[in-house]
């Protein structure tokens, strides 16, 4: 499995999440107690940037514009969109849709994601 460098580990601390363009793709890197995890960026929602919400509970990413959480390890929708009162209508054609998630891996302080260059995702805007 291809996996292309990320950045040095050493300026990423613990719980923390930051977004990076792999392969024109746009993910978010999760550095969590247990080691680095990643996601897609734009939320299974309405598309929103994940990176601009919140980690909850250590393991999970809310988003900031209708509040939809995802578990981080698996992408599995914790919590669909709920916010502000009334969003639930949309919710119809708006479907509960899981994160896609990217193994990495750690070597020598530098942080590795597998190559997201063939995953149907959504190509950072140009
Ligand atoms: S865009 Fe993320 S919850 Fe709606």
């Amino acid at each position: 499995m291809p996996f292309k460098f990320v950045c040095d580990t050493e300026h990423f601390p613990s719980g923390i999440m930051k977004r990076f363009d792999i392969d024109e793709v746009s993910i978010v890197i999760y550095h969590l107690a247990d080691g680095f995890y990643a996601t897609q960026c734009r939320c299974a929602h309405l598309l929103s940037p994940l990176n601009k919400g919140k980690i909850l509970d250590g393991s999970k990413v809310q988003c900031r514009s209708h509040h939809a959480v995802f578990d981080i390890k698996s992408g599995k929708v914790v919590k669909w969109a709920n916010f502000p009162p009334g969003i639930q209508i949309l919710n119809f054609v708006r479907k509960e849709k899981d994160l896609k998630t990217f193994p990495t891996k750690v070597e020598d302080n530098n942080l590795y994601v597998v190559s997201v260059a063939e995953k149907k995702i959504r190509k950072k805007p140009k």
